[in-house]
Parts: C-alpha cells; sequence; structure tokens
C-alpha cells in the first residue's frame, strides 16, 4: 500500500507461483452466493476438512481441534470461482508489522505466539472484560464462510474461512446506547514484529481498524480463526482477525487483542496515514477508482504474465444485495 507508493502495477506477480493443487481445480458448485445455512434455510452440501488435505498441516491449539468436527461446512459460498490456492493465500499477504514485501509475513511471522492469547472487550458495553480466547470462543460454533477478498491494491482472491458472526458477540457484550462505533487492534509487540521495531514510522502501532456499529452487526461480518478448513496461519492473522468481504482487505485487521465499542469513529491506520486514499468506510467500488489508479478491475490470484486472470471489480465486491442498504442516502465519493 502507501508505504512503498504503490500502484496497482507493484504487486508482482512473480512472485505469485501458479500452484497446481486439489484446491486450484476445485470449482464451487454450491446453491447461491448467499446460501446462508441458517435455521430454517437448506444447508449446503457438507464439506470435509479431508479436502482440504492439501494444504499445510499447523499446530491447532485444543479449543480449536475440538470445535472443528462441529463446523457448519460452506455455509456461504461463492457460486463458480475457484477457492485460490492455499499456497498463494498465504506466501502472498500483507501484515506490516513483519515487513513489507508479500513474502515477509510468512518468512517472519513463525516467532507471533498465538497461544496463550486474551482479547480485552471494553469500552461502551453492559459486559467488559479480558478473556482467554478459549472462553470468549466458548459459545460460537464456527462456520466456513468462502468469501472474495478483494485488497485496495486491485488484487483479489477466494479464501474459504472459518469463524463466526460478529453480532453474535456483540449481543452477548451488550452495547450500550452510546456505542456506535466498534474498534479493533492488533497486537503490539515490537519483540516479535519486526515491522513495529523498524525506524519506518509511517505507522503508529497498533494497527487499529474499525467499523460502524450497524456494518458490525450485517450478517456477512465475522471474527475469523481459521481458514482453509484449519485454524489461521500466523500470517494471515492468528488467532483472530476481522472479515468484511464487501471492504477492501485493510480492513481485515489481524491478530485482534482488544476490541472496543465506542461513541465517536475511530481513526483507524491507513485512513490516518493517508486520509485522502484510505477512507474509513473503504466499501469496494468500481466507480471511484483509487488516486493513483483504477479500482474497476482487479487481478484474481494467481495471476501471471501470460493469464493475468483480469475481471471487473463487482460493486460492495459482490455483496451489493445484503449490504447496500447501510448506505441508503450516503454519498460513497466523499465517503469512500
Ligand atoms: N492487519 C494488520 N495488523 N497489519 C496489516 O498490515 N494489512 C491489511 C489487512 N490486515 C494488515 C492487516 C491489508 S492491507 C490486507 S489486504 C489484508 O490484511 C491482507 O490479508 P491477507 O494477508 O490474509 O491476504
Amino acid at each position: 500500500m502507501l508505504i512503498k507508493l504503490a500502484k496497482a502495477s507493484d504487486c508482482k506477480e512473480s512472485e505469485v507461483t501458479p500452484h497446481v493443487s486439489y484446491l486450484s481445480r476445485r470449482t464451487l458448485l454450491g446453491g447461491s452466493m448467499l446460501a446462508l445455512a441458517a435455521t430454517g434455510l437448506p444447508r449446503m452440501a457438507a464439506a470435509d476438512p479431508s479436502l482440504y488435505s492439501d494444504v499445510e498441516a499447523g499446530q491447532a491449539p485444543r479449543w480449536f481441534s475440538e470445535k472443528l468436527p462441529h463446523t457448519q461446512w460452506q455455509a456461504m459460498t461463492v457460486k463458480g470461482e475457484a477457492i485460490t490456492p492455499f499456497k498463494d493465500a498465504t506466501h502472498y499477504n500483507n501484515y506490516y508489522e513483519f515487513g513489507t514485501d508479500k513474502g515477509d509475513p510468512a518468512a517472519n511471522a513463525g516467532a507471533l505466539k498465538a497461544e496463550p492469547w486474551t482479547v480485552l472487550i471494553d469500552g461502551e458495553v453492559g459486559k467488559p472484560g479480558r478473556y482467554a480466547l478459549e472462553d470468549f470462543m466458548k459459545p460460537h460454533q464456527l462456520q466456513e464462510r468462502i468469501y472474495r477478498m478483494r485488497c485496495v491494491e486491485a488484487w483479489s482472491m477466494v479464501i474459504p474461512w472459518l469463524g463466526f458472526p460478529l453480532a453474535e458477540l456483540l449481543k452477548q457484550v451488550e452495547p450500550t446506547s452510546k456505542a456506535k462505533y466498534i474498534r479493533f487492534e492488533t497486537l503490539n509487540d515490537p519483540a516479535v514484529m519486526p515491522g513495529q521495531r523498524s525506524d519506518f514510522a509511517l505507522i503508529q502501532w497498533p494497527y487499529v481498524e474499525g467499523l460502524r456499529l450497524d456494518e458490525a452487526m450485517n450478517p456477512l461480518t465475522i471474527l475469523a480463526v481459521g481458514m482453509y478448513g484449519r485454524e489461521l496461519p500466523n500470517q494471515n492473522g492468528a488467532p483472530l482477525r476481522l472479515v468484511v468481504p464487501w471492504k477492501y482487505g485493510f480492513k481485515g485487521v489481524k491478530s485482534i487483542v482488544r476490541i472496543s465499542l465506542v461513541s465517536e469513529q475511530p481513526v483507524t491506520t491507513w485512513q490516518n496515514i493517508a486520509p485522502d486514499e484510505y477512507g474509513f468506510f473503504a466499501n469496494v467500488n468500481p466507480k471511484v477508482d483509487h488516486p493513483r489508479w483504477t479500482q474497476a478491475r482487479e487481478r484474481r490470484l494467481p495471476s501471471g504474465l501470460f493469464s493475468p486472470n483480469v475481471r471487473d471489480t463487482l460493486m460492495f465486491n459482490g455483496y451489493e444485495e445484503e449490504v447496500a442498504s447501510l448506505y441508503a442516502g450516503m454519498d460513497l465519493r466523499k465517503n469512500y
């Protein structure tokens, strides 16, 4: 992003090796894009974690292994679009705490200790507290949500996340009437995060993101603890990250340690660095270009010189039906 004054063309495809795997061949068959496998709606055909057998095994914490068999597989999916190979999703990352090159997070994030982990809930809530992650996760059943992910840098992927609706957590912690926004903070640990030690001080750590409360309550918004049928790899934001599929990827704050309900719109990391380029809303919008490049198209990874795999970007990343009403009457050029 801004750090390297990146243009869309800066996302070097030479770093992405086409990876022939089961997943890359697998085109999702299931139902409508938003086939909600919620109560009362028909369930999608159950996917089995063995479908992800070519995925690099991790070291799942016990609470995660215990939850996995009860997962609601393919609770939501994307019709007719192949899942991005695991290798690409885990080796072409943005996680500036671990470096600014796409391969840096995979190379450097091994030092992050995702267990034990605690999450602080504070601010305008009836039930504040600091929770061990396994306790925090106790009430929630995992769902597999297969979502498009569109980076503001004009590349995209399709990722099978494992997580639960953020709305479930919000109901549990009881926001007060003053709570209008939700603010998320990433771990701040310069000892394990070289990006936080560097003199390159454009980013004020910790990384902060935020949502309006109604965006946070939307059923598409999830907190993810896994992907590709396993726990999150460190470079993808272990052990807990936000996924908001209709917004640019930078809203998806990684390795969350604090969730605060607040009355004022929080100042978010990229907005703080370059407010003219990165807004609070950051809704995927092909009609509103980034000041330095078009947002009308995107490269779906894996892509390369001879098969660039460019496609049109969809309004709200293809989730218009589910989220457009959140922005009724708003000028999306001003509120980018
Ligand atoms: N969260 C933190 N803490 N630090 C970051 O640098 N990068 C963001 C977002 N979350 C980032 C972050 C950006 S710019 C993107 S596009 C996505 O993470 C990338 O997620 P991925 O690496 O899992 O694809």
